[in-house]
């Protein structure tokens, strides 16, 4: 079962949550939205009967523009601030001049968006 939990939350969550705020700033950003369309309409992607809609890997890596538009959002609004992490064993952790022993078994909290 956790592994199952796991995978909602690493697959499902993280992908509903990233398209529900690409959707969000497209229709905050009118702009955007019409060169994301311009670009899937140079691909034929736009107005495309779905029988004959190429999602192919090869089509996906030619869309440049949302591209930046999906990696923009997932900078702005990463579904996944933190990581979190158990120290196994005692060890030292040195930043520059600054340094200090993390515990055996202590809990650690790193915020992506510091890093
Ligand atoms: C926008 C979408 C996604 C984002 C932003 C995202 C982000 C991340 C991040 C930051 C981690 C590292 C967590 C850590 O080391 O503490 C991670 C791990 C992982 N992700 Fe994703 N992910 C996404 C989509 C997916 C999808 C679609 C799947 C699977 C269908 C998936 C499966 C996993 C798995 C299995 C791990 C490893 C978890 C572990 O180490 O215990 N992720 N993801």
């Amino acid at each position: 079962m956790d592994a199952v939990q796991e995978l909602f939350f690493t697959g499902h969550d993280t992908s509903a949550s990233s398209m529900t705020n690409i959707l969000m700033f497209l229709g905050r950003h009118p702009e955007v939205l019409q060169r994301v369309r311009e670009e899937l309409d140079s691909e034929g992607l736009l107005d495309c009967p779905d029988e004959e809609l190429d999602m192919s890997l090869n089509k996906i890596c030619k869309l440049k523009y949302v591209y930046s538009v999906v990696r923009e959002v997932l900078r702005v609004t990463s579904p996944v601030g933190a990581g979190y992490r158990k120290a196994l064993r005692t060890f030292e952790v040195g930043v520059s001049k600054i340094s200090f022993f993390l515990p055996h078994f202590s809990l650690t909290l790193h915020f992506l968006y510091y890093m």
